[in-house]
């Protein structure tokens, strides 16, 4: 068998749910929740997956798996002396940009993994008590995050170590290192989700906030409520740069692809929904104020109060930071496997010298990211830090276009039957959603994802 694929369908699967699940379903996801009005946006959210998500992850996999090549290689090959490869080198391009801010994050995560472990994390804040007076801890947790993404060194340190251990991992190859790698940490991750939810869902007063993350109410809906929640279909499910071409290209040739779709949907919904009974019953319980659960300050502030209110938090906290950098870990893993296999194969590189040359700008172009919460945090582009400019224009500019540029592809100009004989192993299984995947990915979708662009614009 060739290195160069999965070894195993729960490897292949445990990699790609690992790629999906990510700092999008536990840290974005229950802030744009939250930001959205609860269980009306959850609903809209499931259905964005189901009708939206799972078709042009389908888009994807079947461009990545005919092409047998990298983002921008499937496109060349399937049609060969045209512009689409354009479309896979700005997926390629995305990747690396995401990677560039999101391995900072990361970063974050390793640093109060070490300090939860030591417990300078509850230095000087001690025990609270469920509903008491948080505005002392509000402000110490809150400053000692400040404090620690406002320094130069420490955060740079543990983005360079973050680096080092996704070179670890990538050098080890497709089956040694991805595939282990997600073996072992993706059921790691379901562990530690599900006994954080058992200690959260039996906090007294935990039901307030079950409720209201699961009772609708469908007058919140505006039309930003379904474009957030398009957004965040798309960021949640690694679509549109070059990860799942990438990815599906490593398939072997009766990898039944709905199926395994499907099921990476499905586990990326299951982990944003258990997140959600980790943290909705939590800040009910507590009675924590509802700014606390708007983007980095939920992760590091406030449930820190809620573990300081836990008995033995330092356990707690570090079995949170823990599930967050594991989910971390799997997705930057897959994001630089793109420019690995660009390399590998536009370059003819061996697998090591090719992760050298993709992880050898990381450290100071993550290291000018990290800079933007400090030394330069002055420095602007369009109004806004490094960090928050490369996050905006790759997520909500680069991303929808690469998947408007896949749907388009797939649905108009590939070559005739290439969905059908994918989603059909070639007509050796049925595909009964075939027909419906296309009509979704030639019409739906291109117009769907062309709004969240034009939202974004206006
Ligand atoms: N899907 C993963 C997450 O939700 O964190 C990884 C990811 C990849 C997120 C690419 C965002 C992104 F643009």
């Amino acid at each position: 068998m060739s290195k160069n694929q999965f070894g195993s369908k729960i490897g292949l699967i445990a990699a790609t749910v690992g790629s999906a699940v990510g700092l999008g379903n536990i840290w974005r996801f229950p802030a744009v929740t939250q930001a959205n009005g609860g269980a009306a946006f959850l609903l809209l959210y499931i259905g964005c997956v189901a009708l939206l998500g799972i078709p042009v992850m389908l888009a994807e996999f079947s461009l990545g798996r005919a092409g047998q090549s990298d983002a921008i290689g499937a496109f060349r090959r399937l049609a060969p002396g045209k512009a689409w490869w354009l479309a896979g080198a700005l997926g390629i391009f995305a990747s690396y940009i995401i990677t560039c801010f999101y391995i900072v994050v990361e970063g974050w995560t390793l640093e109060y993994l070490w300090q939860s472990i030591t417990g300078d994390l509850f230095a000087g804040v001690g025990r609270l008590e469920a509903g008491g007076d948080f505005a002392g801890a509000d402000a110490a947790f809150l400053a000692k995050m400040n404090e620690y993404i406002s320094t130069p060194v420490a955060p740079v340190a543990f983005t360079w170590l973050v680096i080092l251990l996704n070179l670890g991992v990538l050098v080890g190859g497709v089956q040694k290192g991805i595939e282990r790698l997600s073996n072992v940490l993706l059921p790691l991750l379901f562990v530690l989700l599900v006994a954080l939810c058992c200690v959260t869902l039996t906090l007294p007063g935990a039901g307030e906030g079950v409720e209201w993350f699961l009772r609708p109410d469908f007058s919140v809906i505006t039309p930003a409520t379904v474009i957030n929640a398009l957004g965040q279909t798309f960021f949640s499910l690694s679509l549109g740069m070059g990860i799942l071409i990438t990815y599906s290209a490593y398939y072997p040739a009766n990898t039944r692809l709905t199926p395994t779709a499907t099921i990476v949907a499905l586990m990326s919904l299951l982990v944003a929904l258990l997140t959600g009974f980790v943290i909705f019953p939590s800040v009910s319980s507590f009675g924590l104020t509802d700014h606390s659960l708007a983007g980095a300050t939920l992760v590091f502030q406030t449930l820190p109060e809620v573990f300081a209110c836990l008995p033995a938090p330092q356990l707690w906290s570090a079995m949170f930071f823990l599930l967050l950098f594991v989910a971390a870990l799997t997705s930057t893993v897959s994001l630089l496997e793109v420019t690995i296999a660009f390399c590998r194969e536009r370059f003819g590189l061996s697998r090591f010298k090719a992760c050298l040359a993709t992880i050898l700008p990381l450290p100071l172009l993550s290291m000018v990211c990290s800079l933007s919460f400090s030394t330069l945090a002055d420095f602007k582009i369009f109004g806004l830090t490094i960090f928050d400019f490369l996050d905006t224009f790759a997520t909500n500019i680069i991303l929808p276009i690469v998947s408007i540029a896949v749907c388009v592809f797939i649905g108009w100009f590939a070559p005739k039957g290439l969905l059908k004989r994918e989603l059909t192993n070639n007509g050796t299984i049925r595909s009964h959603l075939s027909g419906i995947v296309m009509f979704i990915i030639r019409y739906l979708a291109p117009v769907m994802i062309a709004l969240i662009l034009i939202y974004t614009f206006i």
